[in-house]
């Protein structure tokens, strides 16, 4: 099992979109894919059909509260054949919070909750770098970082390398920046072309080669509450996460 935590603090960078689609991506190799919404806004789980507004399923709010803490009780599968779903809801963050200051913990979901049988686990985290990203971060093997190639994009990932590092001096010195990926690639301005290129300056090889393009498609997708691959096989954006899932298996597995 490999356990990847997508993270950027910066709001609207491609995070959601990136897990939703990039798990889609993995499932549709076969790969039994686990995305966790640790988000209180609850983007993912939206997006995968997972709305608590309309239905009955539980949440990770509902696993914090249980009084034995079986997580495997909250995956949910989805409408994409071996892509599962562990939802969030806005209580979380309020919830959490709570719990944290109550027991003397330091984290809730531990990396040895997960059942063996999903290769790989994605977790979508919100975009500040508060205690639901410290336990992703303190738990996974990964991180994915998304960039939006637009200007002043580099800056804002100074934050998130920050607490990275943090992270891996003090919680987790296995953690690994598996790479970067540019995000609302806009083929048709020097804008995102000088962000790129300045991002492949700054950190080299980990920067992967598959870029994510403007896509309205994207944006349908997650209205249409299914993963783009499914909503439009064939769509740019949906080409791009199977081949930017393709580079980040080729990177798992050393080639
Ligand atoms: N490549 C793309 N092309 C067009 N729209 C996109 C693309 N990627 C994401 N979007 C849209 O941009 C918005 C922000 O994307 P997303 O929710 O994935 O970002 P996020 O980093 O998870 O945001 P937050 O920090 O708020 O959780 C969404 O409306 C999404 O549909
Ligand atoms: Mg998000």
């Amino acid at each position: 099992m490999q356990l990847i935590a997508i993270i950027n603090n910066k709001g609207g960078v491609g995070k959601t979109t990136s897990a939703v689609n990039l798990g889609a991506a993995f499932a549709e190799k076969g790969i039994p894919t686990l995305l966790v919404d640790l988000d209180p806004a609850a983007s993912a789980s939206i997006h995968l059909g997972l709305d608590k507004k309309n239905n009955e399923h539980q949440t990770l709010c509902d696993f914090l509260l249980s009084s034995d803490r079986v997580l495997s009780k909250f995956i949910y599968p989805t409408t994409f054949e071996n892509l599962w779903c562990i939802p969030s809801e806005p209580a979380l963050s309020e919830f959490y919070e709570e719990l944290l200051q109550e027991e003397d913990v330091d984290f809730f979901i531990g990396r040895e909750d997960f059942p063996e049988e999903y290769e790989i686990v994605l977790v979508d985290c919100p975009p500040n770098m508060g205690n639901l990203a410290y336990n992703a971060l303190a738990i996974s093997h990964h991180v994915l970082i998304p960039v939006q190639t637009q200007y002043l994009a580099l800056t804002g990932l100074e934050l998130t390398l920050k607490t990275v590092h943090k992270v891996q001096r003090h919680l987790n010195s296995e953690l690994n920046i598996l790479g970067y990926f540019g995000t609302h690639y806009d083929r048709r301005t020097n804008a995102a072309k000088e962000v790129y290129q300045l991002l492949r300056e700054k950190f080299k090889e980990q920067v992967f080669d598959t870029v994510i393009g403007v896509n309205t498609k994207l944006i349908e997708a997650y209205q249409a509450q299914k993963p783009i691959l499914s909503y439009a096989s064939s769509a740019r954006g949906a080409m791009e996460y199977r081949a930017l899932a393709q580079e980040i298996l080729n990177r798992l597995s050393g080639k």
